[in-house]
């Protein structure tokens, strides 16, 4: 049913450049969240620091008991079972076809036999829309192809976190479409926790539960998908509604002059909250919840039009 990552006062640096301090988080068991952040903020860095691949320098990453940023190797080693990667570029070796790409975990960390690992293949090639293409090379199919195996092979040791590094870098707006919905419905299906990481706001905009912002060094919000979408705080809505007008600038945050350019400038009302993507059976995820229900907990009128069902995004 997927497990809770609690992130407490998690600080990386390399040298004295720090890439973020003091970030903190609960990313609840089987939830959907997405991580979102300019270029360059730190987020494959804090993806990296979840499944202990890079140190933190101070903070704690708890996992089922287990603090990853202080725990020995051999725990370690056991906690990153839980978890299934979806690395930026698909990670794929190129010389292997897709079938070897895909049993190589089970080959690594198993003993099970090649009969058993035919049967777990198959099943993960299924379950993302790769039957026939198993003696396929990487360098043969088309980069949505090439994610969808690195999703295969994420998903065959059954992790309970998965994490996704830009699922969507590289994909045109219809194979994006296609991808969350192929999350939404593993997330159905397998109940693992999961983490996207990525700079797309109509992914963030209707895929997950929770969305948080990394922003200058900071989390600048964490929290249900219907709190970001209908807030006003400066950094997020900018972000969240890909608006010129705001403290983010062109390369870094804005200066002085350029802020004083902007001041009184009327900004547009919050553009409506999407209905969240569903998945394809029509059935809800267990962690789904009403659309409004957020807003409506916390006395926060939605933007106006918001939840129609017209704005689904067709998939
Ligand atoms: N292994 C490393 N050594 C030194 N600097 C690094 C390393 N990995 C990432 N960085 C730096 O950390 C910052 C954040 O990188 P990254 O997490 O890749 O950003 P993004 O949000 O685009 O994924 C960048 O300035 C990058 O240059
Ligand atoms: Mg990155």
């Amino acid at each position: 049913m997927g497990v809770e990552i609690n992130v407490e006062g998690l600080t990386k640096s390399f040298g004295k450049q720090v890439v973020f301090a003091d970030v903190s988080l609960t990313i609840p068991a089987g939830e959907i969240c997405v991580m979102l952040g300019p270029s360059g903020t730190g987020k494959s860095v804090f993806l990296k620091t979840l499944i202990g691949l890079l140190k933190p320098d101070r903070g704690h990453v708890h996992i089922e008991g287990v603090d990853i940023a202080t725990c020995t190797e051999r725990d370690l080693y056991a906690v990153r079972k839980l978890f299934g990667v979806l690395f930026q570029d698909g990670a794929m070796f190129g010389s292997m076809h897709l079938y070897d790409n895909v049993a190589f975990p089970l080959r690594e960390h198993t003993k099970k036999s090649e009969g058993e690992i035919r049967q777990i293949v198959m099943e993960k090639m299924e379950l993302v829309g790769l039957v026939g293409a198993e003696y396929k090379l990487p360098g043969e199919i088309s980069g949505g192809m090439r994610k969808r195996a690195g999703l295969a092979r994420a998903l065959v040791l059954d992790p309970e976190i998965v994490l996704f590094d830009e699922p969507d870098s590289g994909l045109d707006p219809v194979r994006t479409a296609f991808l969350n919905q192929l999350i939404v419905d593993l997330n159905a299906q397998i109940e693992a926790t999961m983490l996207i990481v990525t700079h797309d706001i109509n992914t963030a905009r209707t895929v997950p539960d929770n969305i948080g912002l990394l922003y200058h060094k900071h989390l600048a919000m964490f929290g249900p998908r219907e709190m970001l979408l209908s807030s006003e705080e400066p950094v997020v809505r900018q972000f969240l509604n890909a608006q010129r007008v705001g403290p983010i600038g062109m390369s870094e945050e804005k200066d002085a002059d350029e802020l004083a350019a902007e001041e009184g400038q009327e900004l547009p009302p919050l553009p409506p909250i999407p209905l969240q993507l569903e998945p394809s059976d029509g059935n809800p995820r267990p962690t789904q919840r009403e659309p409004g229900a957020w807003c409506r907990e916390h006395g926060i009128e939605p933007p106006r039009g918001s939840f129609e069902p017209d704005m689904v995004m067709a998939p």
